[in-house]
């Protein structure tokens, strides 16, 4: 079975790639993402849709972090 994955989309969304559970605050699932199977997550806040992207990110120019931060020494 494949690690589930999550990669930053150039000023777009995490692609979230299964297999993977999506949780609510409560702890409650929300969606099942089957190995070989991908859902795209909002993280410019402008979703009308979230957690999920809707493409809102293209029409308010979104500009994210170039590069995920490397976990540094010590963090946990
Ligand atoms: S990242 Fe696409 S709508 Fe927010």
């Amino acid at each position: 079975m494949a690690d589930a994955s999550i990669k930053c989309i150039p000023n777009g969304p995490y692609r979230v790639s299964g297999p993977a559970t999506i949780t609510d605050s409560q702890g409650q699932v929300v969606r099942t993402i089957e190995e070989g199977k991908a859902v795209s997550m909002c993280r410019c806040g402008g979703s009308t849709n979230k957690p999920y992207c809707d493409g809102t990110h293209s029409r308010i120019g979104f500009e994210a972090a170039e590069a995920a931060v490397r976990k540094a020494e010590g963090q946990p």
